[in-house]
Order: C-alpha cells, then structure tokens, then sequence
C-alpha cells in the first residue's frame, strides 16, 4: 500500500513522516502511585520503531483529586510521575519517533482512583452501564458530585498545569481528552449536563469548560509544540451515542474549535467512520469542514482502504489505529511492504488491558 497514507505531513508544529497515528490506548500499567515504568517506556518505544508518524499515549490524569480514572492509570502531576515520563519520551526519541500526551479527566466515568470513590460531573447523574472489567473493576458507576464553581476552575488549572508538566517530561504536545464520555465529553452533552448556570443549558455554555480548559493547555503548550482535542460522539460506556442535535451540534462545536489557534482535533468512533446526520461526511470530514484545523480520523481504519479514501477525499489529514496498534506495533512497516498485519484478537486486551496480557508481540526492555 503506497501514498496517501505514507505521504509526510506537515502543518505547523505537525512535522510526521507519514499520517499513521497510535490512538491512545489505557494499558493501565503504571505503578499504583501513576508513575510511567520501563516497560511502557520499551513499548512506546516500539510503536517508535515500528514507523508510526505520531504516538498519542493512554490517558494521563491531570489532578491529584478525582481525575484518576483507573488503578494502575499514569499521572502527570508529581515530579516523579514527570521524571518517570521522561524515560517514554527519551525512549520514542532515541528511536526517532514522536510522542505526546494525552490528557484526561474521567470525569464521572472514574472507576479506579486509590485517594477515594467519590467521582466529580457537571451534574449529579450516574452514568448508564457497567464500569469496564477490563481496567480492574466491576459494578455499577457511582453517582458524581456536581462540581461547584471552585472545584471547575481548579479543573482548568490542573489541565494546564499537567500540559505545563508534559513539556517538562520531553513530550512533543498534548492531546486534551474530550471525548469517550469523560469529563469534557460530560460538559458537552446535555444528558450528562443538566446544569442551569452558566456552565450548562446552551450549546454555547456546554461549550464553555472545553474551550476554557483549551485555553488553560494553549497557554502551557509553546506554538512549535502540538496541542489537540479528541471529540466523539460515542462515549466508552456508550459505543452507539449520538450528539443531540445532530449536524447543527457538529457545526457548532467544531466551529468554536475552529477559532482555538494552532489546534488539530482527534475525532474518534468506536462504531466507524461511516457519513454522519445525512451530511455525505464522516465525523472526521465534518471537523475538517467547520474547523479547518487538521484532522485525525479514527475507528475501524484498519483495513487501509476506508483510511486511503478519507485521506484521498479531504475527510482527514491523518489516521490513528487503536486495536490494530495493539495487535501489531509494526503495521506502518509492514503495510507499506505489502505485508500482512498481525490481526487484532480480543484476547490480546483480556481478561485485563495491561501490558503483561496475550499479547501478540514482544518486546524488551533496554
Ligand atoms: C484497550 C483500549 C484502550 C483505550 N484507551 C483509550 C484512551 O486512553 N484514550 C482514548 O481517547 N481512547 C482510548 N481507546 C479508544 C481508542 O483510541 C480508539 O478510539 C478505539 O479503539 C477505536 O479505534 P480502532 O477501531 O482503531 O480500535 C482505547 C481503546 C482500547 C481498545
């Protein structure tokens, strides 16, 4: 498989040799105290040499409250969770590759966080669904706090200060998680925000804590470096949700992003990236519209020729690949030789997603 997707890409602080992404993937390795450890400093290091243009890593809490989704999930907020990144990102570089950080608040979906049960959401409303087994956990959601106006702005702070933090552990940009039904995800949709101040009600005060939280990461994250935004309609314990009000929603969230300097958007979809709102555009296609921004589309990609055409009709400018990363860390070497990927078996991710799974790959430390 040739061109577009071996073709380089460059656009602002964006400088990749193909338009092949790792999507970020929860591998929930850390030490308990949310420090990076050697072993997902080798892994990341293999996606490195494995020819990815660009590595997104796993969800990185922000704040040492209720940001933590996971047991076992990294931080970037004590000097040694930031010394132990540093190892990821030397290990990505040393092998020429690019790394940045993707930063998360879980928001009500917070299922793992060893200071204390208690989750934080726009409203108090607990989440549909199970909370997933294969992060370490089983059981219903709890019902979240309703943040009030101090614990919103410590929020905003906290995200800027993590992306302050991730420049200082080496990383190349940040990617703030706004998608999968975590917290800003929980601001932007009115199921899960039913707040009657000025955080809630309007598309445009839903829009509010996004863009300020984008504010907080724009400020921290210099122009050369990358700053991005990943949206989805599809939430983790919801794979089939849909924006509420359909085209008009897409419009106007992805215009606000539209007007964020320097920012790619990530958009994402659990169920793929068929045309959306009768519109004849993918999620992604949408984003490009309206933003103008570079778009990375993601979600059953895997095969190639969906992914080609995206790239070939305008949809995107890049494509990131979440379980085919997983299955095999050589897919960008192997594609573009015309070999065949190892293929992704739900086994490699179970009974838990961490990195001592089945996994079809190794790799060593060193
Ligand atoms: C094990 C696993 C962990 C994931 N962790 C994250 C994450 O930390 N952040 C995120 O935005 N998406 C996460 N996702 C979603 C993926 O990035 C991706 O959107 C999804 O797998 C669909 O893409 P695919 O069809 O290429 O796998 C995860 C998915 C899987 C399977």
């Amino acid at each position: 498989m040739t061109a577009p997707l071996f073709e380089p890409f460059r656009h602002g602080p964006l400088d990749l040799p193909n338009r092949l992404v790792v999507a970020p993937l929860t591998r929930v390795s850390a030490t308990p105290d949310g420090c990076a450890t050697p072993e997902m400093a080798a892994y990341y290091r293999r996606y490195a040499e494995g020819g990815w243009g660009l590595i997104v890593t796993e969800a990185t809490y922000v704040d040492d409250h209720a940001s933590q989704g996971y047991f076992r999930q990294p931080g970037i907020v004590t000097a040694a969770q930031v010394a132990a990144w540093r190892q990821a990102t030397d290990a990505v570089h040393a092998a020429g590759g690019r790394i940045i950080l993707q930063l998360s608040h879980a928001g009500a979906l917070g299922q793992g966080n060893p200071r204390g049960r208690q989750t934080v959401a726009p409203s108090a409303i607990r989440p549909a669904g199970e909370i997933a087994r294969r992060y370490r956990g089983k059981g219903p959601y709890a019902v979240p706090a309703a943040l009030d106006e101090a614990g919103i702005a410590a929020i905003i702070a906290a995200f800027g200060q993590a992306a302050r933090n991730a420049m200082e552990a080496g990383f190349d940009g940040v990617e703030i998680h706004g998608a999968n039904g975590y917290l800003i995800h929980q601001f932007l949709t009115p199921d899960s925000n039913q707040r009657s101040d000025g955080w809630g009600g309007s598309l445009e005060n839903r829009l509010r804590f996004p863009l300020a939280v984008l504010q907080a990461a724009r400020d921290a994250v210099p122009e050369g470096r990358i700053l991005g935004l990943r949206l989805s309609q599809s939430r983790a314990n919801d794979a089939g949700a849909q924006w509420q009000d359909g085209a008009a929603e897409a419009e106007g969230i992805f215009t606000a992003m539209g007007r964020v300097p320097g920012l790619y958007l990530h958009i994402s979809s659990h169920t793929g990236c068929a045309p959306v709102f009768d519109s004849g555009l993918s999620l992604a296609g949408l984003a490009r519209r309206h933003s103008g921004h570079p778009v990375i589309a993601n979600g059953r990609l895997e095969s190639g020729d969906l992914a080609q055409k995206l790239l070939a009709d305008g949809e995107a400018d890049l494509i990131s690949l979440g379980k085919a990363a997983i299955a095999d860390p050589d897919w960008p070497t192997k594609v573009q030789r015309g070999e065949i990927p190892v293929p992704f078996d739900p086994d490699m991710i179970s009974p838990v997603a961490d990195l001592t799974s089945r996994m079809a790959w190794d790799w060593s430390l060193g």
